[in-house]
């Protein structure tokens, strides 16, 4: 597939020509999946987990010969959620390889009905399950794990912002069910991906819990930077354009690599550098001023939904991009934040709701342009 804009900005994975290395993780995710390890991939939010999960799907070593799923179920809230979402997956995916294996499917898994109609836009053949009027959320997990392990090519499933489940009504008790499924499962290898740290820790590195010590974790960290200035400037080339080396520097170094942000950027830099002009550092500002106009209302309005105190945290935080000992004299005097303990009140719902993050050694606002702009505004 070609596209205008080389530099995606959407979660879904177009191909190996926009995706920049990942050789190592890629070559780890795909060992995993063919010595039957079930992975834990874990990364900050738009690190590039899904991009990766996307990429190792359809190299060869994997496509040619597993049946591939991949589900986000960061808006399910119930079992009821994930099996339906799951199903539909399933169905979707096997219909482009036939009508046989959905009908075998919706056999296997008589504890959903199947609707079909065509998407009114695209003309796509869509499906929509329901669960059938006797069945069980359980009962259906149990019948699709069944499906999967009676499939003649070995299936992959990767489950995306997997805490998720931690929420659910009887959370405990599903990731126990999982578990169990996953365990017996001979046809079936998983990934579960999740960019919250704490909860995925909480969920693997718990002694007490089921998922402990039962995957090969995975961490994504930023792109090195050889590899993404090369990515940039090759793109740039492509396409009868030119970057200076300088400005992707730059824009590394202001997001610590982070991926999406970077793609954001030179998306905007790449579409406002005609054929045969050079994109310089002035680019960079006319992009991110542009950016700032765009999400302006936004930012506003998650500054409303905060109290002062929260308010004058964020400011503070945003100031020093990172914050290393964020209850120190020093932080406190120089943001005139008062003492430790109000700090520790402020922040605590702010890490709940993931407007900060905890980073291994410090703290910084998650969304890296909310924390420019307020850097700027304040
Ligand atoms: N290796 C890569 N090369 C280029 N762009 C990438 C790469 N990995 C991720 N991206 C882009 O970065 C953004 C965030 O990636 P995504 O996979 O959705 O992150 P996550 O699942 O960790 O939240 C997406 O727009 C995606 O297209
Ligand atoms: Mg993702």
């Amino acid at each position: 597939m070609k596209v205008n804009n080389p530099f995606i900005i959407t979660s879904k994975y177009v191909s190996k020509e926009y995706f920049c290395d990942r050789e190592k993780e890629s070559a780890e995710l795909v060992g995993n999946i063919r010595n039957w390890r079930n992975t834990v991939l874990v990364s900050q939010r738009r690190m590039g987990k899904s991009g990766l999960i996307g990429h190792v799907f359809s190299t060869p070593e994997i496509s040619k010969e597993y049946e591939t799923f991949f589900i986000d179920i960061y808006d399910t809230t119930s079992l009821d959620d994930f099996v339906l979402l799951l199903g539909k997956e399933i169905c979707e995916r096997l219909q482009s390889r036939g009508e046989k294996l959905v009908e075998k499917f919706l056999m296997t898994v008589s504890s959903v009905v199947a609707s079909f109609s065509a998407d009114p836009i695209s003309g796509m053949p869509s499906i929509d399950l329901k669960p059938s009027a006797t069945s069980s959320a359980g009962k259906s997990l149990e019948q699709i794990f069944k499906f999967l392990e009676s499939s003649s090519r070995p299936c992959v499933v990767a489950i995306d912002e997997f805490q998720q489940i931690a929420d659910y009504r009887d959370g405990k008790k599903i990731i126990a069910t999982l578990r169990k499924l996953v365990q017996n499962c001979q046809n079936t290898c998983f990934i579960f991906a999740g960019s919250n740290r704490r909860m995925m820790g909480q969920l693997f590195n718990t002694p007490s819990e089921p998922f402990f010590m039962s995957c090969t974790p995975l961490y994504l960290d930023a792109i090195a930077i050889d590899k993404y200035t090369d990515f940039v400037s090759g793109h740039f080339k492509n396409n009868g354009k030119k970057i200076e080396k300088k400005c992707i520097e730059t824009v590394y170094t202001l997001f610590d690599g982070h991926t999406w942000y970077m793609q954001y950027v030179f998306n905007r830099i790449f579409e406002i550098t005609d054929a045969g002009e050079t994109a310089n550092l002035q680019s960079i500002e006319t992009a991110i001023i542009n950016i700032f106009d765009i999400f302006e209302h936004v930012f506003q309005e998650m500054l409303l939904r905060v109290s002062e105190k929260q308010k004058a945290l964020l400011i503070a935080v945003a100031k020093e991009n990172k914050v290393k000992n964020i209850t120190g004299s020093q932080f406190i005097s120089t943001y005139n934040l008062k003492t430790a303990s109000a700090i520790q009140g402020a922040l605590r719902p702010l890490i709940e709701n993931e407007t900060i993050t905890k980073e291994v050694d410090c703290y910084r606002i998650t969304n890296r342009f909310f924390s420019l702009w307020i850097a700027k505004r304040y």
